[in-house]
């Protein structure tokens, strides 16, 4: 049932603030300005002892693992990062002790990430899942974890499930932050910005229409380019993928710093730029990147906080706290991808070549 959608992807991104309601609700605690993850099985000594974190999944759920991996050395100043569980579990890894290692996958059957846990478990390493499927199979094998809580999604692409994974992973992070050094202000600050997060998924879902003409602007182009810094460049890595995903139009994601070091012998008129410009303290390092991508007649699209000058077009998105912004400014982009799709006429609920699990190898 699409509920008056024409496509599954446009009911599950325009559910989004109900989904991230519903992965909060509940767990927050005033009191101690912490979170509550039922199902974590970790002591507050152990979660003491983790010296680092591997977050480990694939496609978009990598990328949802990657802006986690920042929330979690952000708030918790633990070590981390996020690697797909494919590269992972072909490299030999070496296990160590004291990481503590998290899966993360909407269907929790993708056997790229059921086999790298596997494989850390018979080395006798504590395996979380960070799981959307209850019951499913990398939730059963993991040894505690969290469910992401996004309700079903059918579209083969991940939007809602994407936004609740991160807004997961910020609850993870600001629990194992207040068992260590987060102090209360930052822990009620964070528990703030959570709250404020589905009134301002709203706010953005209203902006559609205009999003809407934008991808039409852009649909013509043959490749675009994605570019975004530290917070930004995983939200640029996952907007890519979702355009790539359901509109078959090429496009690649950068680290706005890399650009000078090659990407630049690409930017003319025809290789449109979307730039994710977060209103913190890299905003002139942004900036200047804009003014480099203009000076060589590149077109612009940036999703900020404010109207960015040497944009074409801003697609302007309200302010949340600094380490929260990623999991808003995203949304805009589901939107871009889905009526860039819809423009070209594309298979939107079943792209070519893809599949919702992928259960093989
Ligand atoms: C992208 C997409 C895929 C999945 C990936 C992992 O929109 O849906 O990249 O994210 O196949 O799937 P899960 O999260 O089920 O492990």
């Amino acid at each position: 049932d699409m509920g008056g959608h024409d496509t599954y992807m446009h009911k599950e991104i325009a559910e989004q603030a109900e989904a991230v309601d519903r992965v909060l609700r509940g767990r927050i605690d005033d009191r101690f300005a912490t979170v509550h993850l039922g199902g974590l099985n970790l002591e507050p000594g152990e979660a003491r002892r983790v010296r680092r974190i591997k977050i480990l999944g694939c496609g978009t759920s990598y990328h949802a693992g990657q802006i986690g991996a920042q929330l979690i050395e952000e708030l918790a100043r633990i070590p981390s990062d996020a690697e797909p569980a494919s590269e992972f579990r072909y490299r030999n890894p070496v296990v160590d002790p004291d990481t503590l290692y998290v899966a993360v996958s909407q269907s929790g059957e993708t056997y790229d990430v059921l086999a790298a846990v596997q494989e850390l478990k018979r080395k006798g390493a504590r395996v979380l899942g960070v799981v959307n499927v209850v019951g499913s199979a990398i939730a059963r094998e993991a040894d505690g974890g969290t469910y992401v809580h996004a309700g079903p999604e059918v579209c083969v692409v991940s939007t809602k499930c994407f936004t609740n994974t991160v807004v997961a992973f910020a609850l993870l992070a600001l629990h194992l932050g207040r068992i260590r050094d987060l102090s209360v202000s930052d822990g009620k600050r964070i528990i703030e910005g959570l709250r404020r997060l589905p009134g301002q998924i709203d706010e953005i879902l209203k902006t559609e229409p205009e999003i809407k003409k934008l991808a039409r602007e852009y649909a013509d182009a043959k490749s675009m380019l994605f570019i975004g810094r530290v917070r930004g460049y995983p939200v640029a890595r996952e907007a890519s993928l979702k355009l790539k995903e359901v509109s078959y139009i090429h496009a690649e994601a950068y680290p706005a710093s890399e650009l000078k070091h090659g990407p630049l012998a690409l930017i003319e008129p025809a290789m449109p730029t979307v730039a994710i410009v977060p209103d913190d303290d890299l905003l002139e390092k942004n900036r200047a990147a804009l003014e480099e991508i203009k000076a060589r007649s590149g077109r612009i699209l940036a999703v900020a906080h404010q109207v960015q000058e040497k944009a074409d077009h801003t697609i302007v998105v309200p302010k949340n706290e600094d380490e929260l912004d990623p999991i808003l400014m995203g949304i805009p982009l589901q939107l871009f991808a889905y009526h860039t799709a819809l423009a070209l006429g594309r298979d939107i609920d079943k792209p070519r070549n893809l599949a919702k699990s992928v259960t093989v190898e």
